[in-house]
């Protein structure tokens, strides 16, 4: 098992990830004495994992609250659905929440949690390898609105973070896919060892080694941790965890949050960002395939469909509330390892995304 932790003064928190470690969960919980515990889930993860929760009940006076499984869920009517279960059930200011999911359980239980009583203490269970190597650590919660995406929201940080590598072995193949383009992100932002270490041991992670995942996601953790204790708030360092999101939000958008998995449309977006560096000559042409090569090694898609018009995603960038007079702020690779930050206008995105088609 290994530990991590968050540095942030008061609001520090540690991670820890290994594989049958629930027995963490209800050490952690006894030692502080909470009045009442609530664990959210969904119903996906209710079916599947309904024994291992009822067993928590043994240990720990318990409340479940289950929601539908969907990101339209991640909705205010749920948030205040979630409030009326706690009032019911006289949860006070010393009451805990547990959220047992991927990261819209994460992000609606822990805005749940910042909100209700003015804050009480929220856990991150994540099950997901999204969740496991990035929504589950920093503190951002939120929900949707109709007219955007986790619009609502607060900086609120978990108290504890437990990462089970063995509930991966019933996460869909699709999104444990779409998982690992987060953990390239990692790689390509701040670790050139971690990129090695993932083009070398590909079959192993695919073939959901323990101690290959495991190590893959400390790394991922210890990186955000690091990240987020310089910048929780994103004023400055923080937006460097946006690698391939700028590209990759407006795909999501102009494509209605359908067709694509976030971290698929993450995918496409860190191959089209790194040929914007390429097109700067920050980085050559060797770098720019390499990170095409790994994005792919994992079942990813690079390229960008032909039929999403170019000056589509570039409307959506620009309507994004980070772009400034037509010019949009993108991460740009340096080298694996090492990226900045640069305002790029429209001709140059829309020449990279042209040659992102194949
Ligand atoms: N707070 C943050 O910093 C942050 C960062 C990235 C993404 N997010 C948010 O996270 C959400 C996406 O999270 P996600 O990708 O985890 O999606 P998700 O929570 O929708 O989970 C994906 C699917 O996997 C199922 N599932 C979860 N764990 C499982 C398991 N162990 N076995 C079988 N099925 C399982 C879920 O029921 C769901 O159907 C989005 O709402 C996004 O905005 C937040």
């Amino acid at each position: 098992m290994e530990t991590l932790r968050v540095g942030l003064g008061e609001r520090s928190y540690e991670i820890i990830i290994g594989e049958k470690i629930l027995d963490r969960l209800i050490e952690f919980i006894q030692s502080k004495r909470y009045s009442s515990t609530g664990l959210v889930t969904n119903e996906t993860l209710w079916d599947i994992y309904k024994n291992t929760i009822v067993e928590l009940k043994k240990d720990l006076p318990l409340s479940i609250f289950i929601i539908p499984d969907g990101e339209e869920y991640k909705d205010i009517l749920w948030f205040y659905h979630l409030h009326t279960k706690l009032l019911q059930n006289r949860f006070d200011r010393s009451s805990c929440l547990i959220a047992f999911g991927g990261g819209v359980v994460g992000d609606l239980t822990g805005f749940v949690a910042s909100t209700y009583m003015r804050g009480i203490d929220y856990i991150q269970v994540p099950t997901t390898l999204l969740a496991q190597v990035d929504s589950s650590v920093g503190g951002k919660t939120a929900v949707n609105h109709p007219l955007g995406k986790n619009m609502i929201g607060t900086f609120y940080q978990p108290v504890f973070v437990l990462i089970d590598t063995g509930f991966l072995k019933t996460l869909p193949q699709r999104e444990f896919r779409a998982g690992m383009a987060e953990i390239i992100k990692y790689a390509v932002i701040w670790d050139e060892k971690l990129f090695s270490f993932l083009r070398e041991n590909s079959n192993k992670i695919s073939d959901m080694d323990h101690h290959a995942l495991r190590s893959i996601i400390a790394r991922s953790c210890e990186i955000k941790a690091e990240v987020v204790s310089r910048d929780e708030r994103e004023s400055g360092l923080r937006a460097i965890l946006n690698y391939g999101h700028t590209i990759g939000h407006a795909i999501e958008t102009v494509t209605g949050y359908r067709r694509f998995l976030h971290g698929e449309a993450i995918a496409m977006g860190m191959y089209g960002e790194a040929l914007i560096a390429r097109g700067r000559g920050l980085i050559d042409n060797s770098t720019a395939n390499e990170i095409k090569g790994l994005i792919k090694l994992y079942g990813l898609e690079p390229s960008i469909p032909g039929e999403l018009r170019g000056n589509d995603l570039i409307s959506s960038m620009l309507l994004d509330k980070k772009a400034k007079a037509g010019r949009i702020r993108i991460i740009l690779p340096e080298r694996i390892g090492k990226v900045t930050i640069e305002e790029i206008d429209k001709e140059e995105i829309l020449r990279a995304i042209n040659d992102a088609r194949v």
